[in-house]
């Protein structure tokens, strides 16, 4: 498949961002801009717009599917994601377990990093957005799988670096974890309840999990005005709780 590009311009001070593919005709309140003429252009040159306007090409990132790409519910936050990354050490070597992938942007983060990711969602009619979502980004190192996790991964005989669970179901596949995990390996379930992440917690608990922690991470966006210099008065409040659990 075609892979997306960022466009990007200055205006008056405002930058302005597109994320489209390579092909058709986009248009703009800056102008029509052929998008076909991508086709034969880099990241980092320039394309115009039909009034003379020019844009620079870039190439998407993670950041930019969370941001762009097509949802079927909501994604994990890039903050919620980075704590994932920071305590499991997630690298180049590691196989991950994902549970359930939504719209993928969480399979997205970890594919980005590592060797391979196999993803399970149980609602089929999500399954097209989510392998949309990985052709564009060009993760062909994720392995997007139909079927309900809590049954899935009692059949399962790979073996895994790090499981990441961002389903309701998540205390009901914890005690199946350890299984599939390799030694030294990292459980992460996000939860955005008290209540999920006590049940997620509980069942931690009968398991050999060790090192286990439970964090909510609040993020500040500072702003820079004429004014002065603060957090910002808006401000993402809360998404959910990350546990970390290791083997
Ligand atoms: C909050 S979304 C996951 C979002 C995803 N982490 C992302 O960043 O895009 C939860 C997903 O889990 C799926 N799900 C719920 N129960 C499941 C189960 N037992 N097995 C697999 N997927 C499940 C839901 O259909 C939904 O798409």
């Amino acid at each position: 498949m075609d892979t997306p590009v960022i466009l990007k311009t200055f205006r008056n001070g405002k930058i302005k961002e597109y994320f489209v593919m390579r092909e058709g005709e986009l248009h703009t309140d800056l102008g029509i801009i052929k998008l076909d003429e991508l086709k034969t252009k880099t990241f980092g040159d320039t394309i115009s717009s039909h009034l003379g306007i020019e844009f620079i090409i870039r190439k998407p990132k993670a950041p930019d599917f969370f941001k762009y790409a097509k949802r079927s519910g909501a994604p994990m936050m890039p903050k919620d994601i980075g704590v994932i990354i920071a305590n499991t050490g997630l690298c180049s070597s590691d196989c991950v377990l994902d549970a359930g992938t939504g719209s993928g942007i969480l399979a997205i983060y970890l594919g980005s990093i590592a060797r391979k990711v196999i993803t399970y969602e149980i609602r089929e009619e999500f399954l097209e957005i989510a392998r949309e979502n990985f052709a564009q980004a060009g993760l062909y190192n994720i392995e997007l799988r139909h079927g309900d996790i809590v049954e899935e991964i009692q059949k399962l005989d790979e073996k895994f670096d790090i499981v990441t669970l961002d389903t309701i179901s998540a205390s009901h596949v914890v005690s199946h974890v350890p299984r599939i995990l390799f030694p030294g390996g990292f459980l992460a379930a996000y939860s955005p309840f008290f209540e999920q992440t006590k049940d997620i917690r509980d069942a931690i608990g009968k398991t050999n999990f060790t090192e286990l922690k439970t964090i909510e991470t609040i993020e500040r966006e500072i702003t820079f005005t004429d004014r002065g210099t603060r957090p910002a008065t808006a401000r993402v409040g809360h998404t959910g709780f990350i546990t970390i659990a290791r083997y």
